[in-house]
């Protein structure tokens, strides 16, 4: 070539060559995944567009990857959108709740609720602190429990070691309760100091025996504990009502497996209720007996679908008389979170929060019984406005889970059950653990849970009461398909042709 030195002539001849060869490469890959794509039978788009076909499958994972960040609006996504999760992320930095300009929150779906506001709320020297609600007052040791919002029980198992150990430190400087979840207590748990509900799922993890029963002597242990502070037996959990924990193989560590009592590296698959409670009689008898052994609060949790049960447990606890009910009852929504579940159930079965708990609330009200059974609810419930709802509508507590996920740093990347998790929140890899640092994380889950309780009051506030365990249904409107809102109370969550038998005299 004219005016080219010879060394310049030379490496565009080794460039074009290797171009050359490169698409020769390219080519013959392409021709092999052509024949594989024409011959085999799993894939009807990859045998009619080999090669092309496999974009698809490409562009589908890269989708979810990136949907939020470019293509998602603020409000679209679910479990949770983008306005959600950013509130968590600010709160959690300890940036506050305070956003500028106005809201983002479409305000005419049916049923979004609307807090009814004062036109003379009480002055910042007016509002009152909330104070502890004691749970359990018949058990040997009642709990004072400090705070309206609380973590929710997530195993050591589905959450990595550095997450249960910065929610419990962080549960600890907030001074709110962390729940194990079902895969039994640990040092992790421990660590922060912080108040311990202890969980009891179907497969009895951390108090089980040989068999998989109760082994009364490991309940004497955990109840020894001075940190636990209550015992939680799980029905069900909204995300697979009906079926048992799941843990998946490739998350069953050695570690894991001598916490739970079961095979290293093989899926830990609790039944789908426990053996011993076939109805509500034996419910009773079974929270009687836990509560005599460990002499500390039980209660149960459940997510309710079909709710004459309820009805037959007040009957039966009046029958047996009050201080047979249990402490407290966490209800979860249909639409809670899960480490991992079956599509089918987590997309299809059980109420949502927003119907069952005022169906609860009303039911234990019949029977008088409203304030002997703490009612914990937990469901999506995340930032004040959902937190201020459900103690309106008549919660004692909330739980919450994926909230609390967020302020670690999840980013809802929806891999929790594959050993993935790219924050380390729910993996066992400890490569991608590093990515949690529990001094930091801590902090944060600190600074979320105070900032939620914060702004809750700010809510009742607004409403005109003093703290937020005084809002009442009274408070809250929801949205009609007219457009219009109307008073929750106007509301007959359990007309008289679905109550169940007689009521009975109130007494609580
Ligand atoms: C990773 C993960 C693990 C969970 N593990 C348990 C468990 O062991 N026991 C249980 O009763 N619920 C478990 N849950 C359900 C939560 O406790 C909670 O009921 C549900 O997620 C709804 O609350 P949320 O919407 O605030 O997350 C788990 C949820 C998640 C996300
Ligand atoms: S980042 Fe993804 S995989 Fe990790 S906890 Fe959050 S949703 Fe699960």
């Amino acid at each position: 070539m004219m005016g080219l030195p010879d060394w310049a002539v030379q490496a565009m001849s080794v460039l074009t060559q290797a171009f050359v060869l490169a698409l020769g490469v390219l080519a013959l890959i392409a021709l092999v995944f052509f024949v594989i794509d024409r011959t085999q039978t799993s894939d009807a788009i990859r045998r009619n567009y080999p090669v092309v076909g496999r974009f698809r499958g490409l562009f589908t994972t890269l989708g979810e990857f990136f949907r939020q960040y470019f293509f998602a609006m603020d409000r679209e996504e679910l479990p949770f959108n983008r306005a959600e999760r950013e509130w968590v992320y600010r709160s959690a930095r300890g940036e506050g709740g305070t956003v500028p300009f106005g809201s983002t929150k479409p305000l005419t779906p049916v049923g979004t609720a609307i807090f009814a506001n004062s036109a003379f709320p009480p002055l910042d020297d007016h509002a009152a602190d909330t104070q502890a609600l004691r749970i359990g007052p018949t058990a040997r040791e009642p709990y004072d429990a400090p705070s309206f919002f609380n973590i929710s029980g997530m195993s050591y198992g589905a959450l990595s070691k550095p997450a249960v150990r910065a929610l419990s430190r962080g549960a600890g400087k907030a001074g709110i309760w962390m729940n194990t979840g079902e895969g039994g207590l640990t040092e992790m748990h421990l660590d922060g100091g912080c108040d311990i509900v202890f969980q009891i799922g179907t497969a009895k993890y951390g108090v089980r025996d040989a068999l998989g029963g109760f082994s009364e002597e490991k309940l004497r242990e955990v109840a020894a504990i001075p940190q636990v502070k209550m015992f939680e037996l799980k029905l069900s959990q909204g995300a697979k009502p009906g079926k048992g924990g799941i843990l998946p193989a490739e998350k069953v560590t050695a570690e894991i497996a001598a916490i739970r009592g079961i095979p290293a590296g093989q899926a830990s698959i609790s039944p789908n209720r426990h053996p011993e409670v076939a109805n509500t009689e034996d419910l009773l008898d079974m929270i009687a007996h836990l509560r005599e052994v460990t002499g500390k609060p039980v209660g149960f949790k459940a997510c309710i679908g079909a709710y004459g049960w309820l009805e037959e447990l007040c009957l039966e606890i009046r029958k047996r008389g009050v201080d047979s009910a249990p402490d407290f009852f966490t209800i979860d929504s249909g639409d809670g979170g899960t480490g991992a579940a079956p599509m089918a159930l987590m997309d299809n079965v059980g109420l949502p929060i927003r119907e069952s708990l005022p169906i609860a609330v009303t039911i234990l009200e019949r029977h008088g019984l409203r304030g002997r059974i703490r009612i914990i609810a937990s469901g999506k419930l995340l930032t004040p406005g959902s937190v201020a709802w459900a103690l309106a509508s008549g919660a004692d507590f909330i739980q919450c889970g994926r909230g609390f996920m967020f302020s670690l740093g999840c980013i809802q990347a929806m891999k929790c059950h594959k050993n993935t998790c790219p924050t380390g929140v729910t993996t066992h890899d400890k490569r991608l653990q590093r990515g949690l640092v529990v001094a930091e994380k801590s902090e944060k889950v600190a600074h979320y849970a105070n900032t939620v309780r914060e702004h809750v009051e700010i809510i009742a506030h607004s409403c005109g009461v003093a703290e937020p365990r005084l809002l009442r249904r009274k408070h809250v409107r929801l949205v009609q398909a007219n457009g219009r809102s109307i008073p929750m109370t106007a509301i007959d969550y359990m007309p008289p042709d679905e109550s169940g038998p007689a009521d009975l005299p109130a007494q609580d």
